[in-house]
């Protein structure tokens, strides 16, 4: 592929907001790719390419921004579905650009990790996971969480069965079980919640990305097509983010706080 221009960190003139609340953790479903390239006249291939770009500069846009935390939606455990030639071509350019941008998240002090179920990956990819989470260990910016043969249910699939490994071989009783029990056996025990949820393309669905951990997470779908997003729009994101009223659950009586504060 062509390579367009490498993403800067610090470009001139491109300053992050500042901000009174950023997100801990930005999760991020980049969709779009093929219907960008089709409406072009491309095949859905080159969208997946222009997405590369994008990826960097929303990396870079939140290694500016402070955030702590971002995690990808790359490829889901139900993407196997899509026809071969996609399927080929998608785990090969998660090679090559995960191989080819290594260097770059290493020297933004970015720490890479993945995200997903071993079974079906390309032993390749994994290789070239393996090498970018080795490389980026000791960074001590933002974590970049790649999911890549990632999916919600099989996750939580994946812990149950610890679980029931731990509790077969009697390391663990059933009444110990708790909400706990289960986050510690996820791909990323120490994955923090996701404060805000972003999917490009205007759909308004999860797909299955971090449902455990998304519980409490603020979303925020944009109708920019993955290759058209860019840190701007990542910052935007979290602007609109620092405007949500948090709850958890919990609730306040404003009239009973009003009053009193009077009283
Ligand atoms: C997201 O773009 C990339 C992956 C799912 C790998 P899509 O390929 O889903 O593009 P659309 O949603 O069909 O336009
Ligand atoms: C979610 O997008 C998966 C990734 C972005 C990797 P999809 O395009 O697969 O989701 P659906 O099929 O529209 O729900
Ligand atoms: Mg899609």
């Amino acid at each position: 592929m062509v390579e367009a221009n490498p993403v800067e960190l610090n470009p001139a003139g491109l300053e992050p907001p500042h901000l009174e609340k950023i997100p801990q953790h930005v999760a991020i479903v980049m969709d779009g790719n093929g219907r960008w390239a089709n409406a072009r006249g491309l095949p859905r291939t080159a969208g997946h390419q222009a997405g590369e770009h994008s990826l960097m500069d929303v990396v870079a846009g939140g290694v500016q921004l402070g955030l702590p935390e971002m995690s990808v939606f790359a490829f889901s455990t139900e993407n196997w579905k899509r026809s071969p030639e996609e399927v080929r071509f998608l785990m090969g350019f998660s090679r090559s650009t995960i191989h080819d941008d290594r260097d770059t998240l290493d020297n933004w002090n970015v720490r890479v990790r993945w995200a997903g179920r071993r079974t079906r990956l390309w032993a390749s990819v994994l290789r070239e996971i393996r090498q970018a989470e080795f490389q980026t260990r000791n960074n001590t910016g933002m974590t970049l969480n790649l999911c890549l043969n990632y999916g919600g249910h099989a996750e939580i699939a994946d812990a149950a069965r610890a679980i029931a490994e731990d509790v077969a071989a009697g390391r663990l009783r059933p009444a110990d079980v708790t909400e706990q029990t289960v986050a510690d056996r996820l791909y990323l025990p120490d994955m923090r919640p996701v404060d805000l949820f972003i999917r490009t393309s205007g759909e308004f669905r999860t797909s299955n990305f971090l449902p455990w951990q998304s519980a409490y997470a603020e979303y925020y779908v944009t109708d920019v097509a993955w290759p058209d997003f860019g840190r701007r729009q990542l910052w935007e994101a979290c602007r609109a983010f620092g405007g949500r009223e948090r709850r958890f659950g919990g609730a306040v009586d404003r009239v009973r706080s009003e009053h009193s504060d009077e009283g």
